[in-house]
């Protein structure tokens, strides 16, 4: 391999927010900066993305962010705020990701919107250049920068271009609906490796390239015009051993206790995500809400802790669900609650390790439902930090996850009794069930951790760059 490898991803694994005229620079939420964030130490590599702030704002201090990610292996790719506004908020969120979620009544097709993705992905691809030799390896992700593995490609020929999409890919019949989806598809053409974390969206994928482009494949192998391809999956793990130890911390065990202090004899169910409609956090609440009205045995007995980590709240779609969400709990804890006892704790913000670790080891019944999710790594580091024989994982058949974690109680999110027994079934399962259960799951989570997942990738990546050789 030549160089350091270069990761390039829309967000770092650092957001810099500037409040009263300071810098703070906090971890980023989300599973693609905290699962590759992981990995990505190891490599002595450098990180290229927007840190979250816009230029007008980093203006006159550049210098000094830019050393301050430095230190972290980071380099800023800085965006204008009308950039942020079109490309990030705009064709990133209001188009794509709403698109290959499946929320198709949510999605905006706007030519500026492209015009501004475009520019923007061009502008990743000048920064990549600025630190690229001819032969890198550069690993590009998820659905911000779908244009970049062939702009690189055409600027650097020889290099070993990788790409992993962290969201699902949709099928034809959702993805046909894209304006600009044969541009799209060139773009992710230009990488020597596209990988997805199921099978099915790489079923999708390259029936899309088949049907729009013409381009055929043979076992995850796609020939295009001049070049040969491959397409895999990857299920991203987690590192496994932070979470399944992070009980026996010190930071960890006092947040327990502090928590416990407050839940006392109550069962905890737990519900954990960035505050995204994708998520199902409504229906979820609204689920718990008819569990209580169904079972009224349960009231003062269990507890619902819901964190909400704020999330593109510019983005009107996520506003309306800010306030349902506000509502709706408003409403429970209204209806249900008594003295000394609220039935929903609401966390609206971002939880240090310490906290998420503590709840996830705390929580007898972790719910979550996604709509849609291309992995869900919460459904995970649950798994990975619950006692075997405690904790019981509610899982959506729709989260990429579900395809690893079968012993979980597995429910279509669209369904509400089933949402409803399953959550009873969970909060009644025999310690000797979960055990059996959750045992299977964190064997599974254990061997197919983060680092296992990126060096797959990286092994075929390298596999397909040497087999290009055979057909030049
Ligand atoms: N997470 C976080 N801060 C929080 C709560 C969660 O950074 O306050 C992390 C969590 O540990 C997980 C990620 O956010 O790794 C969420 O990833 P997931 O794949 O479940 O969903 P995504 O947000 O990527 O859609
Ligand atoms: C998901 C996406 C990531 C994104 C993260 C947080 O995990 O796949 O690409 O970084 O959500 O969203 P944000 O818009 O804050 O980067």
């Amino acid at each position: 391999m030549a160089g350091r490898m270069i990761i390039v991803s829309n967000r770092l694994p650092v957001t810099v927010t500037k409040r009263e005229g300071k810098f703070f620079f906090n971890p980023s939420a989300g599973g693609l900066a905290t699962g590759l964030g992981s990995f990505y130490r190891e490599t002595g590599g450098v990180w290229l993305g927007w840190p979250g702030i816009s230029l007008e704002s980093a203006r006159g201090h550049e210098e000094d962010i830019i050393t301050k990610l430095g230190e972290l292996s980071c380099k800023p790719v800085f965006l204008s705020k009308r950039l942020i506004e079109k490309y990030y908020y705009g064709f990133s969120n209001k188009t794509l990701w709403p698109l290959f979620h499946y929320f198709l009544q949510y999605a905006v097709f706007d030519q500026k919107f492209w015009e501004s993705y475009r520019r923007a992905n061009r502008l990743f691809c000048e920064a990549v250049l600025e630190v690229a030799e001819p032969d890198s390896t550069i690993w590009v992700h998820d659905y911000q920068l779908l244009l970049l593995p062939q702009m690189l490609r055409e600027k650097l020929p020889q290099a070993t271009i990788g790409f992993f999409l962290h969201i699902p890919f949709p099928s034809y019949e959702i993805f046909r609906v894209l304006p600009w989806r044969e541009e799209i598809l060139k773009g992710l053409l230009g990488a020597d490796l596209i990988g997805f974390h199921t099978y099915d969206y790489v079923r999708h994928f390259i029936s899309s390239v088949r049907r729009i482009l013409g381009f055929e494949h043979s076992l995850g192998i796609i020939t295009t015009e001049d070049r040969v391809l491959r397409v895999d999956a990857f299920p991203m793990g987690i590192d496994y051993e932070k979470f399944a130890y992070a009980p026996e911390k010190k930071e960890v065990r006092q947040e327990i206790k502090r928590i416990k202090r407050r839940t006392g004899n109550r069962k905890v169910i737990l519900s954990v995500d960035r505050l995204d409609y994708t998520k199902g956090i409504a229906e979820r609440l609204k689920a718990y809400d008819q569990f209580l009205e169904k079972y009224p045995s349960y009231k003062e007995k269990v507890v619902l802790i819901l964190v909400a980590v704020p999330s593109r709240t510019r983005v009107e779609h996520y506003m309306l669900l800010k306030k349902e969400v506000d509502e709706l709990i408003g409403r429970i804890n209204g209806r249900h609650g008594a003295f000394g006892w609220t039935p929903v704790w609401y966390l609206y913000r971002s939880l240090p390790f310490h906290t998420l670790a503590a709840l996830y080891h705390i929580a007898d019944v972790a719910l979550v439902t996604p709509f849609r999710d291309g992995m869900n790594l919460i459904a995970k580091e649950y798994v990975a930090t619950t006692s075997a024989d405690h904790g019981m994982l509610v899982l959506s058949e729709m989260a990429g996850a579900a395809s690893e974690l079968g012993e979980a109680i597995i429910i279509n999110p669209y369904n509400f009794s089933q949402m409803i027994e399953a959550l009873r079934e969970a909060l009644e399962m025999a310690p000797e069930e979960k055990s059996l259960r959750n045992y299977l799951m964190k064997n599974r989570l254990r061997r197919y951790n983060v680092n296992r997942w990126a060096h797959e990738f990286m092994e075929k990546l390298y596999e397909i760059k040497e087999a290009q050789q055979a057909f030049v």
